[in-house]
């Protein structure tokens, strides 16, 4: 993949997640993401074309790009952060011959991370190259402001937080996120919890939503997760996903939230466990 393909690129997976999306029979609505979104896409892939270049493929057929698969590797570890292929091709190889591309970028890494869709094609592709498909959960729906708790311990994060936040990570998963510390804090705020007991971070976008949360103990997970429901606002819902049954805190904090719990894809891994406490990011894992 090259930076020229950026744009075309994310429009192909537009599609295929338009595709995936759209309940049989519903009238079509135009495969196009919001323009906020399509261009956090673009500078997510110029990020990774930066970062891990031999991690980013596209597949083309008559000089058009028509399925792309994005990965990256931080200290041993894989991970899948954007994969699609056009509907009309799908099911034909194309997803293969992608992701054995992008799996090469890990060579010598043992362990894999994928927020999976519920796309049986992709959960069989994955299955395929030796991951381990844990059902996930989504947690959806309106804050209910009224059963806030008091959080106390949790201050503001900025860039002088990543060092931190790249401990936490290996402690908890084995591997620090890195460079996508400092894109995610272009996009979302940063939550910090960091005491005797324990150590976390959360990201948080502006309407309230954990894009990415790690701890050292569920006593800090929850203070975090708890500050990051506090931010959403009134009459605005927000959801997460990629929940796993190892994160039942999460899960019972989600539901005395009043939110909703979904079924919804699979958090993939390989050569590893669930980590715990650890909410993933959908694209940085
Ligand atoms: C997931 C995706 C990228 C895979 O690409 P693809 O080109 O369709 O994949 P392939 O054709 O290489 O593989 C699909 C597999 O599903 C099988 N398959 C085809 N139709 C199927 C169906 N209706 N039900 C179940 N399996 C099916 C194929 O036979 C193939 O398996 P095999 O290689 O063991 O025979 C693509 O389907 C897609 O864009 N999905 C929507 C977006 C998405 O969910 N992306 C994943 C994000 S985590």
């Amino acid at each position: 993949m090259r930076v020229s393909d950026v744009a075309a690129a994310e429009t192909v997976t537009a599609e295929a997640f338009h595709a995936l999306e759209a309940a049989p029979g519903a009238p079509r609505t135009p495969a196009r993401r919001p323009a906020t979104r399509a261009e956090r896409w673009q500078r997510r892939a110029e990020h990774l074309l930066r970062h891990d270049p031999g991690g980013c493929w596209v597949a083309e057929v008559d000089d058009h790009v028509v399925g792309v698969a994005l990965s990256l590797r931080r200290e041993g570890l894989w991970g899948l952060s954007s994969y699609g292929v056009v509907p009309r091709l799908q099911g034909a190889g194309i997803g293969k011959a992608l992701l054995e591309a992008a799996i090469g970028h890990g060579a010598g890494c043992l362990r894999g991370i994928i927020a999976s869709s519920h796309d049986p094609l992709a959960a069989r592709r994955y299955r395929a190259a030796g991951f381990t498909l844990h059902p996930a959960m989504r947690l959806a729906g309106e804050v209910d402001r009224a059963v806030l708790p008091v959080v106390d311990g949790v201050r503001e994060g900025s860039a002088g937080d990543v060092d931190l936040c790249d401990s936490v990570d290996r402690q908890v998963r084995g591997a620090g996120h890195g460079p996508d510390h400092e894109l995610l804090l272009t996009r979302s705020s940063l939550l910090v919890c960091d005491q005797l007991t324990g150590s976390g971070y959360c990201f948080v976008e502006a309407d309230g939503t954990p894009a990415l949360l790690a701890a050292t103990s569920q006593r800090v997970a929850s203070r975090l997760l708890w500050e990051a429901l506090a931010r959403s606002q009134d009459g605005v819902a927000i959801s997460f996903g990629g929940v796993t049954a190892e994160q039942e805190w999460a899960v019972d904090i989600g539901l005395a939230a009043g939110l909703a719990v979904h079924n919804e894809g699979y958090v993939c891994l390989r050569h590893m466990r669930p980590p715990a406490p650890y909410l993933p990011s959908a694209h940085f894992l």
